[in-house]
């Protein structure tokens, strides 16, 4: 399963679980859910308005522009 929503999610985003993993990751991950919550809150009928414009780099992966309406 992929997107958001996925579970489980294994993702590595603040490390693999070693000796260095992320020490703010509880804050972060808290202070994410209260954005995305607030978005949702304010814009309820948010949805995608196209594909996303992905960044080209064989290094990092991401999105440079995702555009939506409300
Ligand atoms: C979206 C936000 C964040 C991401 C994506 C992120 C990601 C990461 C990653 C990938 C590492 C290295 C993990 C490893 O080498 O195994 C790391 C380490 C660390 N992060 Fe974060 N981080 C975030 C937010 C924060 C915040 C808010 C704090 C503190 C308030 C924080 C404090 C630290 C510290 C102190 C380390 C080093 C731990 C060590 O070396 O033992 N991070 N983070």
């Amino acid at each position: 399963m992929s997107g958001i929503t996925r579970d489980p999610n294994p993702h590595l985003g603040f490390g693999g679980g070693g000796p260095h993993h992320c020490l703010g990751k509880s804050l972060a991950v808290l202070e994410i859910d209260l954005i995305f919550d607030a978005i949702a809150d304010a814009m309820p009928g948010l949805r995608l308005a196209g594909d996303p414009r992905r960044l080209r780099s064989a290094w990092v992966n991401g999105v440079n522009e995702l555009r939506v309406e409300a």
